[in-house]
Formats: C-alpha cells, structure tokens, sequence
C-alpha cells in the first residue's frame, strides 16, 4: 500500500491533479497495486486565508509515506516567492533533502518539437539537476535596504558532498539508461571562480566510471547545443539555478510545458513530484491546461515507487495519443478540456 500525500496547489494545480489521479487510479486498478492519498490544501490561498504555509511538524508526516504529488504553487497575490519557498521549497531543501531534480527530455512525436527537422530519435535526454545548494540556500541578504546605498547579495554554495553525490547519481543514470553513456556536465566555471569545485569532482568521481563518456559546455554554450543538435546529449548534470533555467529550455523542444515532469528525489525516502510548469493563473479554473505533464508525474511517481510496468503503460498511453495525432497540441488553446485530455488516457490504458 503506497502512501501519496497530494497537494493540488494554486492555479491550474488542482485541474491538472485531477487528471493525475485519475490515471492513477486506473492503472493501479490494471496494474493490480494498491495506495491511499492524503490530500493537503497547502498553497496561496491556504496562505491567504490562515497566514500558514505550511504546519511546522509537516515533513515528519510526509516522511511516514511514500510519495508527494504537488501540482503547482505561486499566486499574484502573494509576496513574489513566498509561498514558493515556503512550501515547494520547504519540501525540497529541508530536512527531506531531495537533492536529485530529475527531469527527462523526451520528444514524443515530431509534430510537437518547436525545432527544424528534429525527431523522437533526437530529442531524448535527462538532466540531472541538483536541488539543494547553490544560490537557492538563503545564504546572503540586503545591507541599507530601500536606500540609494542598497547593497544585495545572494551567495552560490556548493559543498563537496551536494556535488559529489549529484555528479555520482547522474553517472549512475547514464549506465542505467544505456544510452549513449555519456554525461555532460554544465556548468560556468570560466566566469564563476567557486564552480571550479564542480570541474574537479566530475573528474574525481568520472574515474570510477570508465565506461561513461565525460563530456563538458558552459551553460550558455550549453543552451546553444540543445537547441542545434539536442542528439548530442544524454545525461546533463547541472547545479541548481542553471538547472532552473535550462529545463525549461528542454521542457520547450519536448513540447511543451504542459508536458515536462520532474521527480524531486532522494532515493529510498519519501520524494516529491511535480510538473515543471507554474500555476499559470491566467488559465486557472477554465478548463484549458494541458494535464499530460501532470499525467507523466504520475509516471515518474511510479518508477520511483517501483512499479516499472505501470509507468511504462502511461508513457505508452501518452505517447500513442501524441504520434496518432489524437491529442495535436498540447497548449492551452488545443480545443481539448483539460478532462477530456484526462479520459482519453484513461481510455487508451484499458485498451
Ligand atoms: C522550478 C521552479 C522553481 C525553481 C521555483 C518555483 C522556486 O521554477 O521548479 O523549476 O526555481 O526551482
Ligand atoms: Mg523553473
């Protein structure tokens, strides 16, 4: 029996979740597992109304299950941030420590890919994102604030052991994928003095793998490659706020961000999924997002979970509706309900 806390969230959050659960549901009803949700109203509004983010005693409950599936946090009304780290935030740099960002890259069909010419075959990689350091610890603040004399500082913080063991999950990725064994990491360590650090442990840790190739681009580099020859990679290993910025970049040439999903890992504890894109507020409550991202969560939650078989028939679900051109376009304005989107998946798992 799988414990999965649900938060829904602000925004399209609950609408896409919906959606989620309900693929959830089937395959586990195919697949023959059992699990039970608890459903937690954490978010803006929660915020709003109560002046709580969330409980102080939470991640001691989340720790007692297996799985976290969140939809999406952020509000205009709230302080720019706020309820972001103090919910998404408090999960995945807390005491959790999910310090693995997992998000896949895959083009499903080529119709979805904003890119010339370019294939399922070409677009299939993983970064490997590290979710606990560098300038997401909090470490800095504001000197004479509000006056001419501001100063503010953010410090990136990398400690040897954040990048060792992200450096040494990402070559372990590569060998499990058996792809193109190859792990590029990025970083901008011709700018930025400290990721230095980052050069040397992919060295150090890479000699334990000889049989992965190391490859190295700057991130600005890096976000030029994607986009001409996205074949190159296989697995990206990238520090925090890089990550941030260039999974977006790949949640673009795999569709979209109405179909990007990330895993917040730490491998044999309680971990955290969600879909990459915001709360998108101006589509909230219409009916029009996109679930599929939500939906491939659910497939992320259960590799994770250990349940290989029903992920894969979510993958293959998801994917037969894209490349039969069934579902066309995974944007707002695809004329498809954000439910409808939903039972088709559930009708193509039963067939
Ligand atoms: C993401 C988001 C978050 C991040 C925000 C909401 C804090 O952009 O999950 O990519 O920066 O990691
Ligand atoms: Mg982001």
């Amino acid at each position: 029996m799988y414990k999965i806390a649900v938060i829904p969230g602000d925004g399209i959050g609950p609408e896409v979740i919906n959606e989620g659960l309900k693929v959830l549901k089937r395959v586990s009803e195919i697949v023959g597992f059992s699990y039970e949700i608890k459903e937690y109203p954490f978010g803006s509004e929660h915020y709003l109304k109560t002046g709580e983010l969330m409980p102080a005693n939470i991640l001691d409950e989340f720790k007692q299950m297996n799985a976290i599936y969140l939809g999406a946090i952020g509000d205009p009304r709230c302080e720019v941030g706020l309820v972001e780290r103090g919910i998404i935030g408090a999960i995945r740099w807390g005491e959790l420590d999910l310090y693995i960002n997992l998000r896949p890259i895959k083009l499903y069909a080529e119709h979805l890919c904003p890119l010339k010419d370019k294939k399922p075959e070409d677009i299939d990689i993983i970064a490997v994102r590290e979710n606990t350091e560098d300038l997401y610890t909090g470490i800095g603040g504001f000197l004479h604030k509000g006056t001419e004399n501001e100063v503010a500082i953010q410090e990136m913080v990398y400690t040897r052991m954040g990048v060792e063991r992200i450096v040494r999950y990402a070559f372990e990725c590569a060998r499990k994928r058996n792809k193109k064994k190859r792990v590029t990491l990025v970083d901008k360590a011709n700018a930025i003095r400290a990721m230095d650090i980052w050069t040397r442990v992919f060295k150090q840790v890479g000699e334990e793998y000889p049989d992965i190739e190391k490859d190295h681009a700057y991130i600005d580099a890096a976000c030029m490659w994607m986009i001409k020859n996205p074949e190159w990679f296989d697995v990206i290993v990238v520090n925090n706020v890089f990550g941030d910025i260039i999974t977006d970049l790949g949640a673009v040439i795999q569709g979209g961000m109405g179909i990007a999903a990330s895993g917040n890992i730490n491998p044999g504890q309680v971990s955290m999924f969600e879909p990459i894109h915001g709360s998108a507020p101006k589509h909230a409550g219409k009916g029009v997002a996109c679930p599929l991202a939500a939906i491939e969560t659910v497939k992320m939650m259960l590799e994770f979970l250990g349940e290989p078989k029903a992920a894969q028939m979510i993958e293959n679900a998801v994917a037969g509706l894209l490349r039969s051109k069934k579902i066309t376009s995974i944007s707002t304005s695809s004329g498809l309900k954000t439910s409808e989107i939903g039972d088709m998946v559930v009708e193509t798992l039963t067939s």
